[in-house]
């Protein structure tokens, strides 16, 4: 299964390096910092018809179109086409496409690819987290001696204080952090320990269902700011790191924070 769902995002990602005339096929969804292309559009729907052929009846639960179904029962794909579309249009490179594969709300398998490194991320549960086929495993580097991945909750406004807030303290604790624009691949990031920790206030399942097993298959931590299990049904705050700074998050939050149940 896990082969046969890397093929079907490898062909996504031609599609998407192959993309032209990005600027003429950009639409504003909700505002000028939501945008949505008809690559975003074609995509879920190339990723759609393959992914149900290989296991008809599953959900498809995927960012660009309505939910028919209950992803936390049976078989559910979460797939986010391209993850990082504000880069896609702007032509900056962290882009991906993230897939997950779900059993009764537990996700089985991941794949996250970026298209333009050619670099494929991949795992199943129990079964450890790859790299373009190679085994990865999160660093362990504490973070006085490493860097941050963070993103800013741009969809949700009222956590851009909370964000620059907690930037602060962990900045005061690390070396730097990156800001990437593509949130699977910062998870990933993690996972194969190019930085030690990763958070942001309000993702989507699509955002952080493949890359969070990820990172918990290469021996690294994930849940919510709260610290809870990651939902498969809503919009969530996401923070996952090493081991070794595993308690960094929720100590500076003061017990973990204490974030409203954020719907979609
Ligand atoms: C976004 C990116 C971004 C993150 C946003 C996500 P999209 O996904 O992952 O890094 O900060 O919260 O929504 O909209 O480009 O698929
Ligand atoms: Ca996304
Ligand atoms: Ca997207």
């Amino acid at each position: 299964m896990l082969d046969q769902i890397c093929e079907s995002v490898l062909q996504a990602g031609e599609m998407v390096r192959s993309a032209g005339d990005i600027a003429a096929k950009t639409h504003e969804k909700t505002s000028a910092a939501d945008l949505v292309t008809e690559y975003d559009v074609a995509l879920e729907a190339f990723l759609r018809e393959r992914l149900l052929a290989l296991l008809p009846g599953a959900v498809f639960f995927g960012e660009e179109e309505a939910l028919e179904g209950d992803p936390s029962r049976g078989w559910a794909f979460i797939v986010d086409p391209i993850d990082g579309t504000t880069n896609f249009v702007r032509g900056i490179h962290p882009v991906d496409i993230s897939v997950a594969l779900a059993k009764d709300g537990m996700v089985e398998y991941g794949v996250v690819y970026d298209p333009w490194r050619r670099e494929l991320f991949s795992g199943a549960r129990g079964g450890g987290a790859f790299l373009n086929g190679k085994p990865i495993r999160v660093s362990g580097r504490p973070l006085s001696r490493g860097i941050f991945l963070m993103g800013t909750a741009l969809y949700k406004r009222e956590y851009l204080r909370p964000t620059l807030a907690l930037t602060e303290r962990l900045m005061a604790r690390s070396c730097d952090f990156r800001r990437l624009g593509a949130a699977a691949l910062d998870l990933c990031y993690v996972a194969c320990g190019r930085a030690e920790l990763f958070f942001e206030y309000s993702l989507c399942p699509w955002d952080y269902a493949a890359g969070s097993l990820l990172v918990t298959e290469a021996g690294g931590v994930a849940g919510t700011m709260e610290g809870a299990p990651l939902p498969i049904l809503r919009r969530s705050s996401v923070w996952v790191s090493n081991r070794v700074n595993a308690a960094v998050v929720p100590e500076l939050l003061g017990g973990g924070g204490d974030l409203p149940r954020q719907e979609f």
